[in-house]
């Protein structure tokens, strides 16, 4: 039945979405470098990726799901008046301690989807890793499985201007890059388009030492083909065909060690798209284990890596 539902799924979103939006420029430096064949894709490494620099830190073992994951997902969906809208995510992702869910998705009264995931993350973690590991990741498909090595197949992105890729600031590096990527969510590779832009135009806090913040990074995410967002797009919010993605790093609260808040958000129009289907539920199932395996990994090897490699600035061709 699943299965059925996978397949489904994707195929009306995509004519829902092709009815919607323009058909996306693609330049002949666009062609060149981004790969569409999904028949060139895979799991994980084989044979020359291990010869990278970085190989050794790919580690396939998957992470454990925290029980407050597995409660949060069992009970879910949550009436929507536990969850958050994004318009008021930015004050209240700001406020010192917990909200009402921290794990698990609900439908929203406007229709829109919202998923919370919540993961840990060791306390030599800090904004600044986040902010290189987004600067560096996006260019090559290796470094990208090392994030998901059981799901992600394929990274790449368009050519970025060297004043652009050797900023000294990380975030300035890669806010407004859209990374293209392939990644299995559940049992269904998706294609996606993950445009990343500055926090605050959607008035989200980058750091709050009261509360404990210590990075955020936000993006549009856009389902089913490589294509360029408009960043300023953020300043209008959350639009009924697209999907808002935050992962905050923070203080745990306790004092023990830090913690990942992500959250996503997915405008009324495309979840309508995904219950005719009958696969909202599914996704979101799906999306948030994704989430939290990725979020879990990636302090297991972000220290290490950062101190490796964080003077590899140049991302690019
Ligand atoms: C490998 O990854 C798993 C899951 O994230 C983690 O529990 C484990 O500590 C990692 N191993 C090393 C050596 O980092
Ligand atoms: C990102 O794009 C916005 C809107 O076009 C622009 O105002 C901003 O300066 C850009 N930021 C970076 C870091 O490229
Ligand atoms: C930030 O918060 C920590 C922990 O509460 C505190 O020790 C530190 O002094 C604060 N730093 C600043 C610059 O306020
Ligand atoms: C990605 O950027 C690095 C610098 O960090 C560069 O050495 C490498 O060649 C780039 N990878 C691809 C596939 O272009």
């Amino acid at each position: 039945m699943y299965s059925l539902l996978s397949v489904w799924t994707p195929v009306a979103l995509y004519f829902l979405r092709a009815s919607a939006t323009p058909s996306p420029h693609v330049g002949p430096l666009f062609a060149r470098q981004i790969d569409r064949n999904d028949k060139n894709y895979y799991i994980g490494y084989h044979g020359d990726d291990f010869e990278t620099p970085y190989a050794k830190y790919f580690n396939a073992t998957q992470p454990t799901l925290s029980e407050e994951f597995i409660s949060g997902l069992q009970e879910s969906p949550y009436p929507h008046d536990l969850t958050v809208d994004i318009s008021d995510a930015p004050k209240a992702l700001n406020q010192p301690g917990y909200l009402e869910l921290e794990n698990g998705f609900s439908r929203l009264s406007d229709g829109s989807l919202s998923l919370t995931i919540h993961t840990e993350a060791p306390s030599g973690l800090t904004g600044e890793m986040l902010d290189w590991w987004f600067s560096w990741h996006t260019n090559d498909t290796r470094k990208y499985k090392l994030w998901n090595p059981g799901a992600h197949q394929y990274a790449a992105i368009n050519p970025i201007a060297k004043e652009k890729s050797s900023q000294k600031s990380y975030s300035e590096r890669y806010w407004n890059v859209t990374s293209f990527v392939d990644e299995y969510i559940g049992t269904t590779p998706y294609k996606l388009s993950i445009s990343f832009f500055e926090p605050s135009l959607m008035g989200f806090s980058k750091e709050n030492n009261e509360s404990g913040v210590l990075g955020m990074v936000s993006a549009f995410v856009s389902l089913f083909q490589y294509e360029d967002q408009n960043i300023a797009q953020a300043k209008q919010g959350l639009g009924p065909l697209t999907a808002v993605l935050v992962h905050q790093l923070r203080r745990k609260p306790n004092g023990r060690g830090n913690e990942f808040r992500s959250r996503f958000w997915f405008g009324n129009l495309l979840v309508a798209g995904m219950s005719v289907a009958g696969g909202s539920e599914k996704l979101a199932h799906d999306l948030s284990v994704h989430c939290f395996n990725e979020m879990s990994h990636l302090g297991t090897f972000l220290p290490g890596l950062f101190e490796e490699f964080k003077m590899d600035v140049s991302v690019g061709y």
